[in-house]
């Protein structure tokens, strides 16, 4: 079986992600959406709750898992019996921070070969933070994310700003 990891914060998952785990499927036969800390990242939403959201916005996808892990990426890999790492290439501005990453995953693991597929060109602007920061500002985040992570960045901001507050005035 021809396996590929497409590791990620997700944090949140968008239709950007959701477009690359798409082509993905299209070329192997089990896809594992994997989430990790990105220790360069303080995560908005807990793992379990981004398992949810991956898990609800491919549910349609038969060759698709999610899952979790810790430690070296290419170890997870070879734990999985993937030969391929998925990451998503949207701009020139992507591409250092994702060649030094696929260089180094390779010197650490030479079987590990990392496929850079493009998402649609619609998604090229977006990622997980910028859709953060348009819900902290009360922006519709409708295009860019499922109606489940929507609701849930809405709970979880107004939470954060209620809690800000608090603070504040204590
Ligand atoms: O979605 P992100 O935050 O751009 O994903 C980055 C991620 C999680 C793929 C990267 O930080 C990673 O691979 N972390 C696992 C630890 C690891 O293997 N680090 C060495 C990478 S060369």
């Amino acid at each position: 079986m021809n396996t590929a990891i497409y590791p990620g914060s997700f944090d949140p998952i968008t239709y950007g992600h959701l477009d690359v785990i798409d082509r993905a499927t299209t070329i192997f036969d089990k896809v594992i959406v994997a989430i990790t800390q990105n220790i360069t990242k303080n995560p908005l939403f807990t793992v379990e709750e981004r398992l949810h959201h991956i898990k609800e916005m491919t549910k349609d996808y038969d060759k698709v898992e999610v899952d979790e892990f810790s430690g070296l990426l290419v170890d997870y890999a070879i734990r999985k019996n993937a030969r391929a790492i998925i990451r998503g290439l949207r701009a020139v501005s992507d591409f250092e921070y994702e060649f030094q990453m696929a260089l180094m995953n390779r010197r650490l693991r030479e079987e590990i070969v990392t496929v850079f597929l493009m998402p649609n060109e619609k998604y090229t602007y977006l990622n997980s933070s910028i859709v953060q920061e348009i819900a902290q500002l009360g922006g519709d985040v409708s295009n860019f994310v499922s109606p489940l992570v929507a609701e849930q960045l809405r709970l979880k901001l107004g939470k954060l700003t209620a809690e800000t507050q608090k603070k504040n005035n204590a």
